[in-house]
């Protein structure tokens, strides 16, 4: 039997940079999660009778309860299949994987990422396609329109599945198959890198999976596989709250793990990943790498691991993050995309094959192995690379610097900001930018300063306003953007890069180096008389 429920629309289900992500207490509203499960049923109607569906989430509040519901529409909705994982457990990069092995049409990956979980905190839906990607802004933007029109949803009249029972039972005339989240994600890594070697080199780590969903991932695939020492994977255990702690593997949030490797007693190797498993930190013995600079390293060094031997086909990098990657791609011959921020503009070409691996400064690299970014996969190819080379995280990134010069890079985060403070601040850079060439602030010349627009490449799609740049002589530059992930407020971030050449300072603090650049863009963007603030929330 199918229950058809009438509903009226919310006007605040517009999917931001990665789908919706609201407040747990949003969430909760009557037909709230139904109304957006819905419209993302309506909007593929046409495909979805007969098609699999992959659902899983990173274990926070509010996942187990969505979890079923979606899976009743599926049933209504007249899919065939559901692909779920165990205790509804899946990680953004396995459910990615998934997605691909299945032949699904698609999949529901309920998580809000690197953000809070618990019932005051955040919970997010998004969609991703057949090719294992989020969702590309035609099919997020047709969901926003559905979403301003819905007046029914549809579920089928079944209670609720154990989520927790590995095998098939049957919703209404559909299967759910419940699956170990664990398993078709680490055979893939281990077609990808060289495990022997890895295991050979009798490397030491600490991983800190944040109590969130990579804690199975890891301890399944650097204990058990690898033979990492037990309590590597440090709060391993994926809990609805992240036992109280911001899932975000950065220096603030993972400053546990940053301060034992800068200790005494520090492991060779320290990496962190978020909420949903999708974002990595790298941290070598004494040696904080950028997320940025680890894109680059990874892509120098790709071709020593077995899935990448045969060599790389493109880089791609969010336009924030920033320029070294293209050094890289430069020295190695192959084209650098610069894309707006958002794993979803990698997609398209990760499926022409134009690019093969792709990183963005907001901790995420990943690789064409799946449609996702992958931390997981950004540690596993760090110590694929360290085992082959016996080199060091820092000896790695003195030689890449030593070769490449170095790119000095921070981003500075003004969290809550006013919402409407901020927008004033973006409309007034942006509709000063043409003035600014060839202004002198200090020793700093603009070169260029403009409001990136991207095509792309594959479909001609443009996508405009995507983040204020201001480029200085010499491969300097400040880049302004508002955040698109953000619950409440606006958050302002700034990303400040300074490029020292070869022969240069390659060593210096990233402050001292960055201060006239953050200086220039105080200058240049009044953030303190628009926000009231004289210090970024968040540097990293
Ligand atoms: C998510 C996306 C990333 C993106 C990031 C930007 O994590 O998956 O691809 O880089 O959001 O977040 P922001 O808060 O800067 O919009
Ligand atoms: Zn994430």
């Amino acid at each position: 039997m199918i229950r058809a429920v009438k509903t009226t629309p919310y006007p605040d289900q517009k999917p931001g940079t990665s789908g919706l992500r609201k407040k747990v207490r949003v969430f909760q509203q009557p037909d709230y999660a139904e109304n957006f499960i819905q419209s993302v049923f309506d909007v593929i109607e046409r495909e979805r009778a007969g098609a699999t569906l992959v659902i899983g989430g990173d274990g926070r509040f509010l996942n187990r309860e969505v979890i079923q519901v979606a899976i009743r529409m599926a049933a209504a909705a007249t899919f065939a299949r559901v692909v779920v994982g165990q205790g509804g457990i899946l990680s953004t990069p396995a459910a990615s994987n998934l997605i691909r092995r299945r032949g699904a049409l698609g999949g529901l990956i309920l998580s809000a990422s690197h953000n809070p979980g618990g019932p005051e905190e955040d919970f997010g839906i998004k969609y991703n396609v057949s090719n294992g990607g989020p969702a590309p802004e035609a099919i997020t933007d047709a969901i926003y329109a559905r979403t301003k029109a819905i007046d029914t949803w549809y579920a089928a009249d079944t209670p609720d599945i154990d989520l927790d029972a590995l095998g098939e039972v049957q919703v209404g005339g559909m299967t759910v198959e419940v699956v170990d989240p664990v398993a078709d994600y680490a055979a893939l890594m281990e077609t990808l890198f060289d495990f022997d070697a890895i295991r050979a080199a009798n490397l030491t780590m600490a991983f800190d999976a944040m109590s969130a969903v990579t804690g199975p991932y890891a301890t399944e695939i650097l204990e058990r596989r690898l033979g990492f020492a037990p309590c590597t994977v440090r709060n391993g255990t994926p809990r609805p709250d992240f036992d109280g702690n911001h899932p975000d593997p950065n220096l603030v949030h993972a400053r546990e793990l940053y301060d034992t490797m800068m200790g005494d007693d520090a492991p060779d190797f320290g990496a962190a990943s978020d909420g949903d498993g999708d974002r990595n930190l790298i941290i070598g013995r004494g040696r904080f790498v950028t997320p940025s600079d680890s894109l680059a390293m990874l892509a120098a060094n790709a071709h020593l691991a077995p899935g990448y031997a045969g060599g790389l086909k493109g880089i791609a990098r969010s336009m924030p993050t920033s320029a070294a990657a293209d050094r890289v791609a430069a020295d190695l011959n192959i084209p650098a995309y610069e894309t707006p921020t958002g794993w979803k503009f990698f997609g398209n070409l990760l499926d022409a094959g134009r690019a093969t691996i792709c990183g963005e400064e907001s901790a995420g690299t990943g690789s064409d192995h799946v449609r996702e970014k992958d931390g997981l996969w950004a540690v596993l190819l760090w110590l694929n690379i360290m085992a082959v080379t016996g080199k060091s995280v820092d000896q790695i990134a003195r030689d890449h610097w030593g070769r490449y010069g170095r790119n000095y890079y921070a981003r500075h985060d003004y969290e809550g900001v006013d919402s409407a403070a901020a927008d004033t601040l973006m409309q007034e850079l942006g509709s000063n930018l043409a003035s600014l060439s060839g202004k002198k602030i200090g020793s700093l010349v603009i070169t260029e300063a403009d409001n990136f627009a991207y095509t792309d490449p594959t479909d001609c799609s443009v996508s405009t306003n995507q983040g204020i740049r201001i480029l200085f002589d010499g491969g300097s530059r400040v880049v302004f953007r508002l955040s698109g992930t953000g619950t409440s407020g606006a958050t302002l971030r700034v990303y400040l890069e300074r490029y020292e050449p070869v022969g240069g300072d390659l060593d210096a603090e990233t402050g001292a180096m960055l201060a006239d650049i953050a200086a220039a863009a105080d200058e240049l963007a009044g953030i303190r008389r628009h926000t009231g603030r004289s210090e970024p929330d968040v540097v990293t």
